[in-house]
């Protein structure tokens, strides 16, 4: 059990206001968690404190080799007033999983979970309200050795920020673009792929500049080696539907294992609907598309909750999906998830988890 020293702060912000659309990752509360690491000592120092920023040595080693791992999960407000999280404990051990990847140490489960409960009720005012909103938590731990050789630090900051957000992508529900990559790789198996860390989502940059530039909201790798096989979407998972069965690439040590990803699953088997995680080459995409049996495509994250695409771009090839529109199912996901995360659904599977 951590010893959490608590801060307030003496100049709170205004909260937003109701018609704030909340751009996603733009609005910081009044408090952050902050803990620190000592090799030898291990972690101390718990505490919250006013949002504010940090101060670091131009040599601290997160800067210069990219020693870092973070975090994305969300609190709702119920209709009943309650405070609630969506399965922290995947978050918390994929965590671990990615601090283990990286030679960062290990944070004691108990202790990540009772810090993210203690900042998110000490700034419970700012859980927006509205349909499709919620609190965006991103705990992370940073390298802070100051120091130039290469190898992992021997000190670290934990922190845990919290952003009151909207829709991820400015097309909220409505389905989004996504061009297919097939010039960079964003990882390959062995590499760092499935850990949830900085250096992942720096080597997607320069192909969602690309896609940008054409109009496309996102990129969509395909695998390191034979450039053939379907990855993920950088902020998200993917998911297809084709003639009835529900497929997503299955977990290949270059993918990040997503916890809303796990949700679609659970709950596909849970309906009884044929799901399948396996290698989905972009032939087969290309031609169930041609065949008309590509149903549904969509992706699934954190962030992005369930997000729909309406069009993929593959070389010369545009593919449109179910007419542009929304399709059956990734509303469905959507409404269900989001139903489970509210409060207004039966949580049969014991997902959410209470602030109290
Ligand atoms: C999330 O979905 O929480 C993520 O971490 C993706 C991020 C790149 C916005």
């Amino acid at each position: 059990m951590l010893d959490i020293r608590i801060e307030k702060t003496l100049a709170p912000k205004e909260l937003p206001k109701a018609d704030n659309p909340l751009k996603f990752g733009t609005i910081f509360t009044n408090h952050m968690f902050m803990m620190n690491y000592e090799t030898g000592k291990g972690w101390h120092d718990a505490r919250i404190v006013p949002y504010q920023p940090i101060s670091l040595e131009p040599s601290a080693m997160v800067f210069h080799y990219g020693q870092e791992m973070f975090e994305g999960l969300k609190a709702y407000k119920a209709e009943d007033g309650r405070v609630l999280l969506f399965r922290p404990d995947k978050n918390i051990e994929r965590a671990n999983k990615t601090n283990r990847r990286i030679c960062i140490p290990e944070i004691p489960e108990e202790d990540f979970l009772q810090a993210i409960k203690a900042v998110v009720k000490t700034d419970e005012a700012w859980i927006p309200e509205k349909p499709g909103t919620s609190l965006y938590i991103r705990p992370f731990v940073i390298a802070t050795d100051p120091f130039l050789g290469v190898r992992p630090a021997d000190t670290y900051l934990f922190m845990i920020i919290l952003s009151p957000v909207g829709a991820y992508y400015p097309e909220g529900l409505n389905p989004v673009k996504i061009w297919i990559e097939d010039e960079y790789v964003r990882a390959v198996k062995g590499g760092i792929g499935e850990a949830k860390t900085g250096g992942n989502y720096v080597a997607s940059l320069r192909s969602q500049v690309k896609a940008h530039d054409e109009g496309y909201s996102q990129v969509l790798w395909l695998d390191g080696i034979e450039r053939k096989y379907i990855e993920e979407v950088g902020a998200m998972n993917i998911f297809f539907k084709i003639n009835g069965t529900i497929v997503t690439p299955q977990l290949n040590g270059s993918i990040l294992p997503g916890v809303t990803r796990d949700s679609v699953i659970r709950l596909s088997e849970e309906w009884g609907l044929p799901i399948e995680e396996r290698k989905i080459s972009i032939d087969e995409i290309y031609e169930a598309h041609k065949n008309g049996t590509l149903e549904e495509v969509f992706g699934t994250g954190t962030a992005a909750v369930i997000s729909p695409v309406g069009q993929l771009r593959w070389e010369e090839h545009i593919m449109k999906v179910n007419d542009g529109g929304i399709g059956e199912f990734s509303q469905k996901f959507y409404d269900t998830i989001t139903g489970i995360q509210l409060g207004k659904l039966e949580d049969k599977f014991n997902w959410t988890v209470e602030v109290k």
